[in-house]
């Protein structure tokens, strides 16, 4: 761990509301964002041991979970909190919400407060590639995309502009998603750049894809991949199962395939591995890009990168929204923590005649 840096003097908290998030990526391009974000994922994956990792704290729902995300380098600390409601589509919301916070370690400081659901979309398609890069086969062009909500988009967006796949194949059950997802896509240029193919069943979907991308959302044991649909050289990339009671892999699709995992602790729990025995062999991801590890070891392996979502990489995308902040110069702060004349005279602040500065940091 690194050693924490000076303190700062400041008490203003940075704030990046949705509207900033939305301002940064449409200033600097979709394509760079996922760039960076997918270079600061790999950076962060590749300096591991430097962070206290540990398994997210969940707090379970008949409908869905919420979860607290934190982890530190020893210099920042970050947390995130996020939902996961297959339901909340009747509600009007998304299934997955989500908000963060960056600090100082050396005095505990919050630097960063940051809208986290669109950066959850993209972290989470920029992770996606960096697993892809490092595990599928070279060459891969055709994606299969199974749950085609709201992460859809990022994930075919990233994975044809970082990865060079030119083919979609699309499927959800509700025939809306793929729609709409479709339309999105429709507007890539230049025209046809990418190819995008409806189809009619998850195993219509697979059809002749090199890496097969699972993205629903049910708070179920749902099997939507199953052993029979695999081919030689697939990788999956199942990013849906993602909580105790939530997979989309059958068992003998694992079974088939070297499998790679971000923190094992938290997937033995979390993800599609949790059908498999406690000693099911796995690999982490961070081993692989450090070169501790090998990836495929052969162009017939099937790998499958059971992602679950790790603190490491809302850790990089905070850490890469607020650099992108700085360059932009959006400066807003927030009034969270007090700022006072005298650290030990807290109360001064309720007094009515105080200097605003002691009841309202900037
Ligand atoms: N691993 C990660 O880091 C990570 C990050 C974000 C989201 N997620 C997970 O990814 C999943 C998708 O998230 P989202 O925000 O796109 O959700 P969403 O609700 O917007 O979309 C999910 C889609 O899956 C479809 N679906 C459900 N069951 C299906 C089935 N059997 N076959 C085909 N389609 C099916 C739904 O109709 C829906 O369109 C969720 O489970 C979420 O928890 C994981």
């Amino acid at each position: 761990m690194n050693r924490p840096t000076l303190p700062s003097r400041r008490t203003s908290t940075r704030y990046l509301s949705v509207d900033d998030i939305v301002g940064i990526v449409q200033r600097k391009g979709l394509v760079p964002c996922l760039q960076g974000l997918a270079d600061a994922i790999e950076r962060d994956f590749r300096r591991w041991p430097m962070f206290d990792a540990s398994a997210r704290v969940a707090s379970h729902s008949e409908v869905g979970v919420i979860e607290l995300m934190p982890i530190s380098d020893g210099r920042h600390y970050s947390f995130k909190y996020v939902n996961g409601h297959p339901g909340n589509g009747q509600h009007s919301l998304p299934t997955v919400m989500a908000f963060g916070l960056l600090a100082e370690v050396a005095t505990g400081l919050p630097l960063l407060l940051s809208e986290l659901t669109l950066t959850t979309a993209l972290r989470t398609a920029a992770t996606s590639v960096v697993a892809a890069r490092a595990l599928a086969r070279p060459g891969s062009r055709v994606m299969a995309v199974i749950g085609n909500g709201a992460q859809s988009e990022f994930q075919c967006l990233a994975f044809h502009h970082l990865l060079g796949i030119d083919t979609v194949r699309l499927f959800d059950i509700d025939a809306d998603a793929t729609h709409k997802l479709a339309s999105h896509l429709a507007l890539q240029r230049p025209p046809g750049s990418l190819k995008v193919e409806r189809c009619h069943s998850a195993a219509h979907a697979v059809q002749g894809a090199d890496i097969v991308t699972t993205l629903t959302a049910d708070k179920a044991c749902a099997t939507i991949v199953t052993a029979d649909l695999l081919a030689p050289g697939m990788h999956l990339n199942a990013v849906g199962g993602d909580c105790p009671g939530k997979t989309e892999l059958a068992p003998g699709v694992l079974q088939a395939a070297r499998v790679f995992v971000e923190f094992e602790p938290q997937t033995r729990l979390e993800g599609d591995l949790q059908q498999m025995p406690p000693d099911f062999p796995v690999t982490e991801l961070w081993r692989v890009l450090c070169g501790q590890a090998s990836g495929r070891l052969s162009a017939s392996d099937v790998t499958v990168f059971d992602s679950v979502g790790f603190a490491l990489e809302d850790f990089s995308a905070l850490s890469f929204m607020r650099d992108c902040a700085d360059e932009l110069g959006l400066t807003r702060t927030l009034s969270l923590i007090p700022e006072l004349d005298h650290p030990k005279d807290l109360f001064a602040m309720l007094n009515p005649l105080a200097p605003r500065r002691q009841r309202q940091a900037a």
